[in-house]
C-alpha cells in the first residue's frame, strides 16, 4: 500500500469563478507544504478558473465516445488539454440519475486512460443492498463490469462509496469499510491481473475533517474521496493535514 495517500475534492454542479479560484488558491497553498496528492475536480466550466493553481485537477465525468455528434459531453481529451490528469468515472450519482451502466463507465474509463487521464472509478451499494447482505456481490460485480481491460498499476483508482453515506453524514464502520477495501483489491487484484499492491482504493461517503483521520488509518485505504467538505477551503485543508 503506498504511503502517500490521495485526496480527492468532488466539488460536484458547485461553484463560481470566484469562489473556484480562492477555493483552488487556499487548496493548493496548503497542499503544497504538506505533500500528499491532491486533486480538485470543479465543474467542466470552472477549470479554466483553477488553471493557474499549482494542483493537480480532475474532471467529474467524460465522455465513453472519443468525439463527434454527443451533444453537451465534454471527452476525455478535452479534459486533458483543459489541465485534467484525472476524471471521476462512475459516480453514483451518475449511475442513479443518468443510468449508467457498469458497461458504460467502463467505456469512460477507457476513454480516460487513452486520452492520459487516470479515471477515479466509482462503485459503492445502495443501503437497501447493505441491509439484504448483498454489498459485497454488487459491488465485485461493478468492480469486474467498470474497470477497462489492460489497465496497469498507477493507470486506474478505484473508489468505495456507499451510496448511502454519500451527503448523509452517515458512514460504515471502520471494521466494514476495511473488510469492502480488501473485498475490492481482492475482486480488482483478480481482474487485472495486477498485485493487490499495484492498486490504490479511496473510501468516499461524508468524509470531514472529523473522521478523515481514522478512515485513512483503515488498512486499504489509499486515499480519500470528498464531496461536500471539498467546498470549504478550512475543512478541505484539515482533511489534507491529516493525510
Ligand atoms: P460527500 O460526497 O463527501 O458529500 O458525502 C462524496 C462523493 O459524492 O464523492
Amino acid at each position: 500500500m503506498q504511503a502517500r495517500k490521495i485526496i480527492i475534492g468532488n466539488w460536484k454542479m458547485n461553484g463560481t469563478p470566484e469562489m473556484a479560484r480562492s477555493l483552488a488558491a487556499a487548496v493548493a497553498k496548503r497542499a503544497a507544504s504538506l505533500g500528499s496528492e491532491v486533486v480538485i475536480c470543479p465543474p467542466a466550466t470552472l477549470l479554466h478558473a483553477v488553471s493557474d493553481a499549482p494542483i493537480a485537477k480532475g474532471g467529474q465525468d467524460c465522455s465513453a465516445e472519443a468525439a463527434g455528434a454527443f451533444t453537451g459531453d465534454v471527452s476525455a481529451t478535452m479534459l486533458k488539454e483543459a489541465g485534467c490528469d484525472y476524471v471521476i468515472v462512475g459516480h453514483s450519482e451518475r449511475r442513479q440519475h443518468h443510468g449508467e451502466t457498469d458497461a458504460r463507465v467502463r467505456a469512460k474509463a477507457a476513454q480516460a486512460v487513452a486520452a492520459g487521464l487516470v479515471p477515479v472509478i466509482c462503485v459503492g451499494e445502495t443501503l437497501a443492498e447493505r441491509e439484504a447482505g448483498r454489498e459485497e456481490q454488487v459491488v465485485a460485480t461493478q468492480v469486474a463490469g467498470s474497470v477497462p481491460p489492460g489497465v496497469g498499476e498507477g493507470s486506474f483508482i478505484l473508489a468505495y462509496e456507499p451510496v448511502w453515506a454519500i451527503g448523509t453524514g452517515k458512514t460504515p464502520t471502520n471494521e466494514d469499510i476495511r473488510a469492502m477495501h480488501a473485498h475490492i483489491l481482492t475482486v480488482s487484484a483478480r481482474e487485472t491481473g495486477l498485485a493487490q499492491s499495484q492498486i490504490s482504493v479511496l473510501y468516499g461517503g461524508s468524509v470531514k475533517s472529523g473522521n478523515a483521520k481514522e478512515i485513512l488509518a483503515i488498512n486499504g485505504v489509499a486515499g480519500v474521496l470528498v464531496g461536500g467538505a471539498s467546498l470549504v477551503a478550512e475543512e478541505f485543508c484539515k482533511i489534507i493535514e491529516v493525510a
